[in-house]
C-alpha cells in the first residue's frame, strides 16, 4: 500500500473516532471511543500487512489444505461467508454464523461470545479448532518455514526468519486492521452533510435513534456497545437437531467446562465464558457496518433478511427476554429502518486482489 493510502487510512480513523452516534433520548449511556486500533506491541507496517494478507489467503493454515481464513471470510461478502451457520472442516459442522471482519479493529471483544479480546489472540483459534481449520500449530509453523518466500518475508518484517505462531498471528492481525469501512453515508450525514441520506433513510435514522431505541445498544463507531445481551434469539430450526451441529455444541461446551454438556440443546452464548446466569444466551452486539452484505443474521444466522430481524425486534425479541419491548412500528417505519441500514451503513466495496501464494 502506498504512503498516501496509509495517510488516508490514518485520517479516516481519526475522523471516524470523532463521531459518536447521537443517543436516543431514551438511550442509557454513551461512551466515547477509547480503543486505539493499533496496539503498541504490534506496529503496523505495509510489509507486515502484506504478509498477513498472504497468510489469510493461504490454505496451508488448515489441516487438509482446503481452507484459508478467506474461505469463511470472503471479501465480496463483507468478509463473512453468506451461510446461516458458517462453513466447516470437511465432515464436521460449524454451529455459529461467520461474522464480518469489517472494522473488526475497533471491536473490544471477538467472537459472538467475546472469548478473545485481541486479534493476535483470536487468529490462532480457527486454526486449532477441530471443526474449522483443524490444523496443528507446531506443524503449520514448519510448513510455513519450508517456503523460501515466507522465510524472506518474515525476515523483512520481524528482523529474523524465526517463524512462530505468534508472528503469524501478528501479521494476520495487522492485515485485519486494514479492513475498514470507508465513505459510508452515515459518517457524512453525522458530519452535517444533510444530503448524504435520502428522505426515507433520514426517516429510518430518526426511528433508529428514537422510537426504535436501537441506539441503546448500537452506537459508537461500529454501532455496537461492545456488550452482550440475551435477546433470546431462537435456535435455528434446521440446525438445532442436526447431530453434527449437536456434536460441535457439546464439544465447545465441554472445552469451556460446562458440566452438563451432554444434555445441552441450545447455544449458551456468553455464559460459556463467564458462567454468570445473566449471560445465558447473551451474544455480542455486532457491528451494523455494511450490514446489507453480511446476512444471514444473528449468531446462528436464523434470520435470512433484515426484514426478519426488524420483525423480531419489533415484536420485542424472543420470549422471556428482559431487554427488549415491543416497538409497534408500522409498515412504513419498518421499511424506513431497513432503508437506513442498507443505505447509510454501506461503505465502499472492499476490493481485494487475492495475493499470489508462494
Ligand atoms: C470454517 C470457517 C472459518 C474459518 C476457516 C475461519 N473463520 Fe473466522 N470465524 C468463523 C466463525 C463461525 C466465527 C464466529 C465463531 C464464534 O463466535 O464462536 C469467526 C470469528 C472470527 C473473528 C471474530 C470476529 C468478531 O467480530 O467477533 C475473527 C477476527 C476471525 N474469525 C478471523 C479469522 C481468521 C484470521 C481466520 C484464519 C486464521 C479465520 N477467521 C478462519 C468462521 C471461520
Ligand atoms: C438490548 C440491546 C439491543 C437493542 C436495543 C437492539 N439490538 Fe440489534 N442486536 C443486539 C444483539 C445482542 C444482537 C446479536 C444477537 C445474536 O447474535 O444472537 C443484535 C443483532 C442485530 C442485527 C443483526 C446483525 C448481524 O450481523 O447479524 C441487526 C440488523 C440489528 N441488531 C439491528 C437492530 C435494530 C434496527 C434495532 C432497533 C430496532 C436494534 N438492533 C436494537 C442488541 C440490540
Amino acid at each position: 500500500m502506498s504512503k498516501s493510502n496509509w495517510l488516508f487510512i490514518a485520517f479516516i480513523l481519526y475522523a471516524m473516532h470523532l463521531f459518536i452516534f447521537p443517543p436516543a433520548s431514551s438511550a442509557g449511556h454513551l461512551e466515547p471511543f477509547k480503543h486505539s486500533p493499533f496496539p503498541q506491541n504490534n506496529p503496523q507496517t505495509p510489509e507486515k500487512v502484506e504478509l498477513g494478507k498472504m497468510l489469510f489467503f493461504d490454505r496451508r493454515l488448515s489441516g487438509d489444505g482446503t481452507m484459508s481464513c478467506a474461505t469463511c471470510h470472503i471479501p465480496e461478502l463483507g468478509l463473512s461467508d453468506g451461510q446461516a451457520i458458517s462453513l466447516s472442516y470437511p465432515t464436521t459442522k460449524n454451529w455459529r454464523n461467520s461474522p464480518t471482519l469489517i472494522n473488526v479493529a475497533f471491536s473490544k471483544f471477538l467472537f459472538h461470545d467475546g472469548r478473545a479480546e485481541t486479534l493476535e489472540d483470536q487468529a490462532l483459534f480457527p486454526m486449532m479448532s477441530s471443526f474449522e481449520m483443524n490444523q496443528n500449530l507446531d506443524f503449520v509453523e514448519e510448513e510455513i518455514r519450508s517456503v523460501p518466500e515466507y522465510l524472506k518475508r518474515f525476515n523483512e518484517v520481524f528482523g529474523s526468519d524465526d517463524i512462530t505462531r505468534e508472528r503469524m498471528a501478528m501479521a494476520i492481525a495487522a492485515f485485519e486492521r486494514t479492513l475498514i469501512s470507508r465513505n459510508a453515508p452515515l459518517d457524512s450525514y453525522l458530519n452535517d452533510n444533510m444530503d448524504a441520506l435520502s428522505p426515507e433513510a433520514k426517516t429510518g435514522y430518526e426511528i433508529f435513534t428514537g422510537k426504535g431505541k436501537c441506539t441503546e445498544c448500537h452506537y459508537n463507531i461500529n454501532l455496537s456497545d461492545d456488550k452482550f445481551h440475551a435477546l433470546n434469539v431462537p435456535e435455528h430450526p434446521e440446525f438445532q437437531t442436526d447431530p453434527r451441529v449437536a456434536a460441535t455444541r457439546r464439544f465447545v461446551a465441554k472445552l469451556n467446562h460446562y458440566e452438563d454438556f451432554r444434555n445441552l440443546q441450545e447455544d449458551p452464548g456468553r455464559y460459556l465464558i463467564t458462567k454468570d446466569k445473566n449471560d445465558w444466551r447473551a451474544f455480542k452486539t455486532p457491528t451494523l457496518r455494511d450490514i446489507a452484505k453480511t446476512g444471514p443474521y444473528m449468531h446462528n444466522g436464523v434470520f435470512e433478511t433484515l426484514e426478519d430481524v426488524i420483525d423480531f425486534l419489533d415484536q420485542g425479541g424472543g420470549p422471556g427476554n428482559a431487554v427488549l419491548k415491543p416497538l409497534h412500528l408500522n409498515g412504513a417505519e419498518k421499511r424506513a429502518l431497513k432503508v437506513f441500514m442498507v443505505e447509510a451503513l454501506s461503505g465502499d466495496d472492499i476490493i481485494m486482489h487475492t495475493p499470489k501464494i508462494p
